[in-house]
C-alpha cells in the first residue's frame, strides 16, 4: 500500500523525517523540523526564480506546458477565442463563472462607465518627454490612480474590490491611449460609451477629425481575441508582482502598477517589442541562418521564443497566426512575416532549438499584428498590459481571500561576510 508521504533520512544525523505529500507537493515549512540539533534553525529549500515552487493553489487559470493547454476557469482558451468577448472573458476570470446575460449586460455598463480618468492625469502626462516610453507613463498613471480614489485601501471591502475592478478594467485603455497620443502631441480622444471595449480603444487611440469613429470591425474582433490570449496566464512574473505587492495590504493600483512594471521587462511583456526590433535587425530572409547561428553560439536570444512553462508550442501563438492572417487581408501583408515563418521553419528543425523545447510564445507573431494595425513598437507591451490587468486583479483577490497567504517574505542564504570590525577610512586598502 502506499502512502501519501515522503520519508526523508538525513545522513548527518541518522534522524527520519516522514512529510505529508498533498497534490504531489510537500510544504516547504514541513523541512523546518530538520535540524542538526535543538539551535538550528532548520532546513530551508533553495529555489531561485521559483523554477519548482507553488507559491499558492489557485482556481484561476490551468497550463499544461508539456502539451500545449491553456484553460481559465476550466475553459479552453481556443473555444473562448472562439466564442466569448474580452469583456466576457475578463468577468469569467474575475468571478469564476461565465456570466448570465443580465451579469454580462451590468458588468459592460459598469466597465463603460468607469472609462474616464480625472482630468489632473493629463496635466501629469503632459510633463513627460514627448519620447517617453508609453509603459512608463502607464506605470506612472496606474500608481496615480490610488491619490484619486483613497477607498481604494479598503481592500477587505468587497463592495470597493468591485469598484476598484471595474475602474481599473475601465480605465486601463484610456490611460494607455493618452499615454500614446502624448507621444505624438495629438490631442486626447475621449471614450466613446457606444463602442465596445476594443472598439473604444481603437477610438481613443485613432480617432482625429470625424464626429464618430466606427472601428474597423475585422482590427476590432482581432483586437478583442488578442485581448482573450493575454487575460491571464497563472503565476507569471507579473502576477507574481501583483500577489507579492498586493500581500503588504496596499491599494490594487499600486500593486497593479507594480505588476505593469514586471510585465514591461524585455524577458516578460516587453519581448513582442523586441521581436520586432530583432526582425527589423535580421532585415531579410537571406540573414535568418547567420543570424540563427548567432543565438546558438549564447551571443543572442531568439525573442519570442521559449517559456518557463510551455515545453510545446504555446497555443496562443497557434491563434495569433490564424489572426494574423485576418489582419494582413485588411492591412496588407507584414512584410518581416515572411522572416518570421522563416525563423520558426529553421527553428523548429534544429537541434538546438528542439532539445531545448524552445516554441514560438505569445509574443513571436503578436508585434507583427500589432504593426499592420498602425501601432508602434512601444505600444506592444501596453497592449499586453490592458488585458492582464483582469487576470492580475484576479489573482490579488484570490491572494486576499485565502487564508492561507501572508505578506510575502522569501528567505535567503546569506553568503556574505561573517562578523566583522568596522574599518576606519586611513586603513583602508
Ligand atoms: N533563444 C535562445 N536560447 C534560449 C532562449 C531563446 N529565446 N530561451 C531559452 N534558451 C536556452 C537557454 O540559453 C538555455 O540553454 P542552456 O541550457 O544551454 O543554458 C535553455 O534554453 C533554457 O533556458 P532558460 O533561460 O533556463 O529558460 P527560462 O525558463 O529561465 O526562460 C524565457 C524562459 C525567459 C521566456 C526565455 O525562454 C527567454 O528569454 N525567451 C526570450 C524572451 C521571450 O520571448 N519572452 C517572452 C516569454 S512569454 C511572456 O512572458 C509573455
Amino acid at each position: 500500500m502506499t502512502r501519501d508521504s515522503l520519508t526523508i533520512t538525513d545522513n548527518r544525523t541518522g534522524k527520519t523525517y516522514e512529510i505529508p505529500i498533498t497534490d504531489d507537493t510537500i510544504r516547504a515549512l514541513d523541512l523546518r523540523q530538520i535540524k542538526l540539533n535543538q539551535n538550528d534553525f532548520g532546513m530551508m529549500s533553495y529555489d531561485p526564480a521559483f523554477n519548482n515552487t507553488a507559491l499558492c493553489k489557485s482556481k484561476i487559470s490551468f497550463i499544461d506546458g508539456d502539451n500545449g493547454v491553456l484553460r481559465y476557469r476550466g475553459y479552453p482558451i481556443e473555444e473562448l477565442a472562439e466564442r466569448s468577448t474580452y469583456l466576457e472573458t475578463a468577468y469569467l476570470i474575475l468571478f469564476g463563472e461565465l456570466p448570465t446575460r443580465k451579469q454580462l449586460e451590468e458588468w459592460i455598463y459598469h466597465v463603460t462607465h468607469h472609462t474616464f480618468i480625472h482630468e489632473s492625469i493629463k496635466k501629469f502626462l503632459d510633463g513627460f518627454h514627448y519620447d517617453a516610453h508609453p509603459m512608463g507613463m502607464l506605470i506612472s498613471t496606474i500608481a496615480a490612480l490610488s491619490t484619486f480614489y483613497p477607498d481604494a485601501r479598503h481592500i477587505f471591502d468587497a463592495d470597493s474590490r468591485r469598484k476598484q475592478t471595474y475602474r481599473l478594467i475601465g480605465k486601463m485603455p484610456t490611460l494607455a491611449a493618452f499615454a500614446y497620443r502624448h507621444s505624438l502631441g495629438m490631442p486626447f480622444a475621449y471614450p466613446d460609451n457606444e463602442l465596445s471595449y476594443p472598439g473604444n480603444f481603437l477610438n481613443m487611440l485613432f480617432k482625429t477629425t470625424e464626429l464618430k469613429y466606427r472601428p474597423n470591425p475585422t482590427l476590432e474582433h482581432a483586437l478583442d481575441i488578442l485581448f482573450i490570449l493575454h487575460a491571464d496566464h497563472e503565476q507569471n512574473c507579473s502576477a507574481a508582482a501583483m500577489r507579492n505587492v498586493g500581500s503588504s495590504h496596499v491599494d490594487p493600483y499600486s500593486a497593479c502598477a507594480a505588476a505593469t512594471a514586471a510585465l514591461y521587462g524585455p524577458l516578460h511583456g516587453g519581448a513582442n517589442e523586441e521581436v520586432l526590433r530583432m526582425l527589423m535587425d535580421i532585415g531579410s530572409i537571406a540573414n535568418v541562418p547567420s543570424y540563427i547561428k548567432r543565438v546558438k553560439s549564447g551571443e543572442k536570444r531568439l525573442m519570442g521564443f521559449g517559456h518557463r512553462i510551455y515545453k510545446n508550442y504555446d497555443p496562443r501563438a497557434r491563434i495569433i497566426k490564424r489572426i494574423a492572417d485576418e489582419v494582413f487581408d485588411v492591412m496588407g501583408r507584414n512584410p518581416l512575416l515572411d522572416m518570421a515563418l522563416e525563423i520558426e521553419r529553421i527553428a523548429l528543425q534544429d537541434e538546438y532549438f528542439v532539445s531545448r523545447k524552445l516554441y514560438p510564445n505569445v509574443d513571436f507573431y503578436t508585434g507583427l499584428i500589432y504593426q499592420s494595425m498602425g501601432f508602434p513598437v512601444t505600444m506592444f507591451p501596453v497592449l499586453f498590459a490592458i488585458p492582464r490587468t483582469s487576470g492580475w486583479i484576479a489573482q490579488w483577490e484570490e491572494m486576499l481571500l485565502d487564508p492561507e497567504q501572508k505578506i510575502a517574505r522569501p528567505r535567503q542564504i546569506y553568503m556574505g561576510h561573517d562578523k566583522r570590525p568596522y574599518v576606519p577610512m586611513d586603513q583602508r586598502s
